[in-house]
């Protein structure tokens, strides 16, 4: 890790926590705007507690000294914190699940409003499915953008909302994260938002479930097979699928990803097991990184999506998972769409020559649509 130059040390002499917080955050406006939540935080925990909210008593510093150390050795101020905001939502994080990103948010929100913009061609009831759900936080935030952004002259459909991941910790936070969203739904609604309290008794659900694992195929840790839990929910049609897999390299791990992040956040969450290793749903010709993508695309088959939304690392990523979802040949459509996927109007350059890319930044997302999906994404 660089020095930290002197005029910063400086600076900061009078403050030794702003100084353990300048480690890891390397700009000085960082620091300040982390001290001062932490500090907030760390007065708040201790009134929860059963203190006092005053903050001449001096009881929250210990508190703020010790998550300030935290975070000085890395750990995520999200981690510290409890929560993070994902577009217009507050998601609660924990250490064990992957701290959500807001290129997943843009991408979401730009999808969810594309949609809610082609109310007239949607059917009455959405099922969407979410695979490797994580803190739960795409079907919360797609349901959101739904009740933000739906005319107020149509009826909503229903939406039917399910998340699986393989982490028992993330599935247990994502249920916490439902009930904390519906319960600011329920509030809106007695100050008189009729569309976010129906919204708010809509089913969102989130199970276990090995995505990679073929059907009938219990995974060593009994772990169930997705379809098998899809099965027993008795729901075996989805509409549109959405995925942020796992998706980096072991290498690209190693190499490109920041400290904290190879330090604090879950690697399983990150990088997928190695293409033809144990794992009996992986194919052995497949680049590093790319492991669930097939199964996805197999997945999005078997329950009839109509669209399909995946996430990747990078245009390279995304060229080669959009060949992957053309050589299936059941897609009528495949664009890339990079972080800012809105952009300035629909700047289609094409990718490879193949397929059209839309936005700014860095390639983020796969979509496919085929059938009604073409209407109800306005791609005619
Ligand atoms: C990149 S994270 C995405 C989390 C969340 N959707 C988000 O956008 O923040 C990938 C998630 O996949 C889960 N996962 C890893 N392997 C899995 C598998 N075989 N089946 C289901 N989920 C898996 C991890 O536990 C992790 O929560």
């Amino acid at each position: 890790m660089p020095r930290l130059p002197y005029h910063l040390l400086r600076l900061t002499s009078k403050s030794p926590l702003l100084q353990l917080l300048l480690r890891e955050c390397r700009d000085l406006e960082s620091a300040r705007n982390e001290l001062r939540w932490l500090r907030e935080h760390a007065i708040s925990s201790v009134q929860n507690a059963g203190g006092h909210r005053d903050e001449r008593n001096d009881s929250w510093k210990p508190l703020l000294r010790s998550l300030c150390v935290k975070r000085a050795s890395g750990k995520p101020l999200q981690y510290l914190l409890g929560s993070e905001f994902f577009g217009d939502i507050e998601v609660a994080c924990k250490p064990g699940v992957l701290i959500p990103r807001p290129e997943t948010a843009a991408a979401v929100t730009y999808f969810a409003e594309r949609l809610c913009s082609a109310a007239r061609k949607l059917p009455s009831t959405l099922r969407v499915l979410d695979l490797c759900c994580g803190t739960g936080c795409i079907p919360l935030l797609f349901q959101h953008v739904f009740a933000k952004n739906w005319p107020n002259a149509r009826d909503p459909p229903h939406l039917s909302l399910v998340g699986a991941d393989i982490s028992a910790d993330a599935v247990q936070l994502a249920e916490h994260n439902r009930l904390l969203l519906q319960q600011s739904l329920t509030g809106r609604s007695n100050a008189g938002s009729t569309w976010a309290s129906r919204h708010a008794l809509d089913s969102t659900a989130f199970f276990q479930a090995d995505v990679l694992r073929p059907e009938q195929s219990p995974n060593p840790q009994g772990i169930p097979d997705l379809m098998t839990v899809l099965r027993q929910i008795d729901v075996p049609e989805w509409d549109i699928l959405i995925s942020n897999p796992p998706y980096i390299s072991s290498q690209s791990f190693h190499r490109d990803t920041q400290r904290s992040v190879r330090l604090f956040e879950p690697k399983t969450a990150l990088v997928p097991p190695r293409p033809g290793s144990s794992d009996p749903g992986t194919s052995q010709d497949l680049d590093e990184g790319d492991t669930f993508y097939p199964r996805l695309l197999q997945i999005a088959q078997d329950v009839g999506a109509k669209i399909v939304l995946m996430e990747v690392a990078d245009l390279q990523q995304a060229s080669r998972v959009a060949a992957l979802a053309s050589d299936t040949s059941v897609w009528d459509g495949i664009e890339i769409w990079r972080d800012h996927p809105r952009g300035k109007g629909p700047h289609l350059e094409k990718c490879r020559g193949e397929f059209p890319v839309r936005g700014s930044g860095h390639g983020r997302s796969v979509v496919c649509w085929r059938g009604e999906g073409t209407e109800w994404l306005q791609m005619m």
